[in-house]
């Protein structure tokens, strides 16, 4: 097989470590000790590896990254290696001294998740205290000091309706980007998916109120929307194609092609600390599963989308079927397709199961 082109992409999940307990938690359901993280030397030569693969932009990203003291470092290091700097961030632990560390480090851009604009619904959904009020002094912080920035609000049956104000208050904090992100069922988000599926109306009603935001603010905010998978009839290109675009390494140095990737079973996890990066980029058997349309069964094999959509999520195929070569059941010509109809349809809970990080009693 010819050599890849190198992923534009790294997401460095620094670790898995967080203050907030959001049932749509998409990080695996096994967290990783912070014993288990690796340390900043094994970072920075993972650093080092990815720019010299040609990887255009690090994300530093987790649970919360700010628990780890050394992002600083980090950063500064990716900026020495020319590589675009992300902070992907909660912002609860952000304040005025290390945003000014940041910058200094050269930090690009910020996304900080918001959980609502509503402080009742956004503490009912990360289950921490005063954390509405951390986050907006934190919005104003990164904004202050000129480092662009994306709002994060990840949108479900509670706080669907709420659009219209998510898309006012990244304005008013002066975002030049808001995600309006539909919830994604993985990990921790497929137990709460009954308490977290929107209806088709709320649906609608939110996807017209980001289309009227759209030609009301025209380019001066710009605005993503990710749909909900359950209601579409063709599955979105995961990842822009399994292990076409984007790497992701988890606090221990799992190279994965996406978040995840870890539920798939059979296969063994490369790891940057036993190989490098291109090296498991190019060759690793868990990269080389399902890359390109090789892989593919019926009816994705003969399909004129194969290589629009690639099949759709290897993961959600999983999740949903049992097997993750099959076609993503979000596809209507799937032969699983009426499983996603039926979790539509199924009766919805109103109970949240939280992601608890009791059993990681270093946190700190
Ligand atoms: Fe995509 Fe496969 Fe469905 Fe075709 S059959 S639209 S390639 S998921
Ligand atoms: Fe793993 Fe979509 S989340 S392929």
């Amino acid at each position: 097989m010819s050599t890849p082109s190198p992923p534009m992409s790294l997401l460095a999940e620094l670790t898995h470590r967080c203050p907030l307990a959001c049932p749509y938690c998409s990080n695996p359901l096994e967290l990783e000790r912070r014993t288990a993280e690796l340390d900043t030397a094994t970072w920075k030569r993972v650093l080092d590896e990815a720019a010299a693969l040609g990887v255009l932009q690090a994300h530093f990203s987790g649970g919360e990254p700010m628990a780890r003291s050394d992002l600083v470092e980090l950063v500064a290091h990716a900026r020495s290696r020319d590589l675009y700097t992300n902070l992907i961030t909660s912002g609860v632990m952000l304040d005025a001294t290390r945003l000014q560390a940041l910058a200094e480090a050269g930090l690009d851009h910020v996304q900080l998740s918001f959980q609502d604009v509503d402080e009742a619904g956004a503490e009912r959904i990360g289950g921490l205290r005063g954390a509405q009020a951390k986050k907006l002094t934190a919005a104003r912080l990164v904004a202050a000091e000129g480092i662009p920035l994306t709002l994060n609000f990840v949108v479900h049956r509670l706080n669907v309706e709420r659009v219209p104000a998510m898309i006012t208050l990244a304005r008013e904090l002066g975002a030049s980007r808001v995600e309006i992100a539909h919830t994604q069922y993985y990990g921790w988000g497929l137990k709460n998916r009954g308490a977290l599926l929107p209806t088709r109306e709320q649906l609608e009603e939110a996807t017209a109120a980001v289309e009227a935001a759209r030609r009301a603010y025209g380019p001066t905010l710009v605005i993503d929307y990710v749909t909900p998978d359950y209601y579409a009839d063709q599955p979105k290109p995961c990842m822009g194609g399994w292990g076409q675009r984007f790497v992701n390494i988890s606090p221990s140095g799992r190279v994965l092609p996406c978040h995840a990737a870890e539920t798939i079973p059979g296969v063994i996890f490369p790891n940057v600390r036993d190989e490098s990066l291109s090296a498991i980029w190019n060759d690793a058997p868990l990269f080389t599963l399902f890359r390109g349309t090789e892989w593919m069964p019926e009816p994705c094999r003969s399909c004129a989308l194969k290589e629009t959509d690639w099949g759709g999520c290897r993961c959600q195929a999983l999740a949903l079927t049992g097997d993750a070569a099959n076609t993503d059941p979000v596809c209507s010509l799937s032969p699983f397709h009426n499983r996603v109809k039926a979790a539509v349809e199924e009766q919805r809970e109103n109970e949240f199961l939280y992601r608890r990080y009791e059993n990681i009693p270093e946190f700190s």
